[in-house]
């Protein structure tokens, strides 16, 4: 396995809004490189425990590797998905955490080392899974065996591609199954009109994204993520969420915005019948962003979104 990279991004905006403290308990639901990891592991000291959790197998073996060789003690790793945290917290005896962070999406490594067809830079094959031990469907399948309609509605939704008809379309009519990132990558620039053709790796860009939250069930993880990871927290525990797209981010800060409310009640009633309190307090009130200096080393900054939530 090449070596793990990934350039953690917002990496001091997390920090200062997980505010992890000597002696606490932290997980990291999203180990990649183990940026954020390492960094938490400094703060909480001997005396505190990190819990890292990540999907794919490479980020997990490559962080072994280095905590036997930093003599880390107090780094817990866990093979799995962050849909089931609470499962994960569990099986694992960790305390209650004082806060709980995920970087979500994919890492550098994944995107460009991995061998997991997840850029249309590279000629491999179409897989795009995070976790290679599941035997879940992978690009390849899900190109192939997705009618039209159902293609066209990944491609919308989740990478709001507007030729999504068009390449849907040219996939359903090619004559052999498509198998490789380049055969993908030709089929885009071919459906689209010529005065577009020369646009086609923004395109492609949205498509192999919008496949890959389908593959990965990224939105679904995320749903189930976040109640059990806010319920879990101790009392003042912090939950920090960076995303790097529009629809993990609204689903970030519905679910924010309903903990921090409380009353269900809907508006024309005279007064609150629910009884439910606010469980929390939102510490952004609106998203943080990249500084102007990350932005400039690592493009990868630019969609990155953070919120952070405190439980009552
Ligand atoms: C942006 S990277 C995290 C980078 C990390 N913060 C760092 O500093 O290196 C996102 C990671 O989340 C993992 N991941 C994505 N979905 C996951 C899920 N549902 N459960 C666990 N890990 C997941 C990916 O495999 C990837 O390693």
């Amino acid at each position: 396995m090449d070596e793990y990279s990934h350039i953690p991004v917002l990496l001091n905006e997390a920090l200062f809004y997980l505010q992890p403290k000597p002696g606490q308990n932290i997980v990291d639901a999203t180990l990649g490189g183990g940026g954020y990891s390492m960094a938490i592991v400094r703060s909480v000291g001997e005396k505190g425990k990190v819990l890292s959790i990540d999907l794919d197998q490479d980020a997990i073996e490559n962080q072994t590797a280095k905590n036997v060789k930093l003599n880390v003690k107090n780094l817990t790793l866990a093979h799995g998905n962050f849909a089931h945290i609470d499962r994960i917290v569990k099986n694992h005896g960790f305390p209650p955490p004082d806060g709980i962070v995920a970087d979500l999406g994919l890492s550098s490594y994944e995107l460009d080392q991995g061998g997991r067809g997840m850029s249309f830079q590279k000629q491999e094959i179409l897989d795009m899974r995070f976790d290679r031990s599941a035997e879940s469907e992978d690009a390849r399948w899900l190109l192939n065996n997705k009618s039209e309609k159902e293609l066209i509605k990944i491609f919308e939704n989740y990478g709001e591609e507007k030729f999504s008809r068009q390449i849907a379309r040219k996939i359903k009519v090619a004559e052999n199954d498509i198998k490789y990132t380049t055969e993908l990558y030709q089929i885009i620039t071919d459906s689209l009109p010529k005065p577009v053709k020369h646009k086609a790796a923004g395109s492609a860009r949205r498509i192999f994204q919008a496949l890959r939250i389908a593959v990965n069930h990224e939105l679904e993880n995320l749903e189930s993520f976040l109640p059990k990871a806010f319920d879990l927290l101790a009392p003042g525990g912090r939950l920090v969420v960076v995303s790097f797209q529009s629809l993990e981010d609204r689903q970030v800060k519905q679910f924010f915005n309903s903990l921090a409310k409380g009353c269900v009640c809907p508006i024309d009633f005279p007064q609150c019948v629910c009884g439910k309190n606010p469980q929390g307090k939102i510490l952004t009130k609106k998203p943080v962003t990249a500084s102007e200096q990350e932005l400039k080393n690592n493009l990868r900054s630019n969609s990155a979104k953070l919120r952070a939530i405190i439980k009552n």
